[in-house]
């Protein structure tokens, strides 16, 4: 096995389940042979910014898409194989990748750019890290694409964070503007289609641009992109049928090739952690529930003690009732008993449907109206887009919540037929 080691046998890697886990990290670039199933999009990719090779200028692209579907991925390929193929031309060509969601104002993604491109040349001059503002940014970036480069293709990853899109426009006006003579490719990248209507109000026709829509991935595409990435594992870890388990469950839920990565080696963690010599179909179960479970924390960990409040609430509905949807009164009603038992106090039950409104933007829950017939006017119907017991165990994890009732108990007290209220005071 190529360990490295350092030469002392006091560093070998013991590790029985792992091999290669950097395979299974996030920002992972895997090498062009192991890319599955995206091929028109490079090829899409590449005919927006590929003139830059042959010293043209290039087009500007937005790509659209779920998370996990291999925007950022695509993008960093692309981009990087153009360079290549530029300086090959004898062009000198760089790379720059923002993530916005990290750098989320224009000051802190042209920081980031001017630094990244100082990194890159020689470039003598001080470049603060703060207390200047925007325009010195700008000042170094054309700078140093003036001295050093006849082209850039610059990333700019989850752009709908940013506070808004100037960057774009002076991008895209730098050469007019006569700021530098280098091209400059722009690929923007947002998870949310609905950017795509407030980039038409922030922007102006100088950001001329090209669209591209990534679509999830099927089973057997995830299937191939965590076969490609098997060497993880040591030899024979993996049990028959744990990919082909692990890509059916994340095809069914979003194609997100990123949560099937996270699940397989999640499993092997729990495989680790537990002892076990291979990692089985169990393992893959259990390691579905904690992803979707870490999901559920993330997206509510901005939400209020009220908002988790109500989303358990609905899910011990849900748990302890026999239907899947409540109207938002009978979710207030076990909301208020829950309440009572964490010693909180409630809020009101306009209150409370505007958090279970707002948790349905995050897309925990969907909310449907329904008809109640002419003379009972309309009301909301309230659904889980999860496993109610996800809710339960990512709520309990809130410390301040740890009150309220486990799974288990709820289902215990689980009436099997018919929906009476719970008596949530008999479960402490
Ligand atoms: N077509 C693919 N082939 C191999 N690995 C992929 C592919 N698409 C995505 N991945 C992997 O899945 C994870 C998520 O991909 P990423 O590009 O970050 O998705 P997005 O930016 O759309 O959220 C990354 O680890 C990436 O390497
Ligand atoms: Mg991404």
């Amino acid at each position: 096995m190529a360990e490295q080691t350092g030469g002392d046998p006091l560093f070998e890697s013991h590790d029985p389940i792992f091999n290669r886990k950097e395979l299974l990290h996030v920002g992972h670039v895997p090498n062009e042979d192991r890319i599955v199933g995206r091929d028109d999009e490079i090829q899409s990719v590449a005919a927006e910014v590929g003139a830059i090779t042959r010293g043209d200028p290039p087009n500007n692209v937005m790509i659209y898409g779920k998370t996990g579907t291999g925007k950022s991925l695509i993008s960093r390929h692309v981009a990087t194989r153009a360079q290549d193929a530029a300086q090959r031309n004898g062009i000198d060509c760089a790379v720059l990748y923002v993530d916005c969601s990290e750098a989320n104002t224009e000051t802190r993604a042209t920081r980031q750019l001017a630094l990244n491109l100082k990194d890159q040349t020689g470039y003598q001059q001080n470049i603060p890290l703060r207390g200047v503002g925007t325009m010195e940014y700008y000042q170094h970036i054309w700078g140093i694409l003036e001295d050093c480069f006849d082209a850039v293709v610059v990333i700019l990853d989850e752009i709908d964070k940013l506070d808004n899109s100037n960057i774009l426009m002076q991008l895209s006006r730098a050469r007019e503007a006569q700021k530098t003579d280098a091209y400059i490719g722009v690929i923007g990248i947002s998870n949310k289609v609905q950017y795509r209507e407030t980039l038409d109000e922030r922007i102006d026709s100088s950001f001329g641009h090209r669209e591209l829509f990534f679509h999830p991935y099927d089973a057997s595409q995830l299937r191939e992109i965590m076969r490609n990435r098997q060497d993880a594992f040591q030899p024979d870890i993996l049990e028959d049928g744990t990919i082909e388990l692990c890509a059916a469950l994340a095809a069914k839920k979003h194609g997100d090739a990123r949560k099937a990565i996270e699940i397989l080696k999640e499993a092997g963690e729990l495989a680790r952690r537990t002892g076990s010599e291979t990692v089985s179909e169990n393992y893959i179960q259990e390691a579905q529930e904690v992803a979707e479970i870490n999901r559920i924390e993330e997206l509510t960990s901005g939400a209020t003690v009220h908002a988790k409040l109500a989303l358990y609430a609905l899910a011990s509905r849900i748990i302890t009732g026999d239907r899947e949807t409540y109207k938002t009164r009978e979710v207030y009603k076990r909301y208020v008993s829950i309440c009572e038992l964490v010693a909180n106090d409630p809020i009101t039950e306009n209150g409370l449907y505007r958090q279970l409104k707002e948790q349905a933007f995050l897309g925990v829950i969907e909310s449907e109206k329904t008809g109640g017939g002419r003379s009972q006017g309309s009301y909301l119907l309230h659904r889980l887009v999860t496993d109610p017991k996800h809710i339960v165990k990512a709520v309990r994890r809130d410390s301040s919540l740890e009150g309220v009732p486990t799974y288990d108990h709820l289902r215990e007290n689980s009436p099997s037929a018919g929906e009476r209220e719970v008596d949530l005071a008999s479960f402490s």
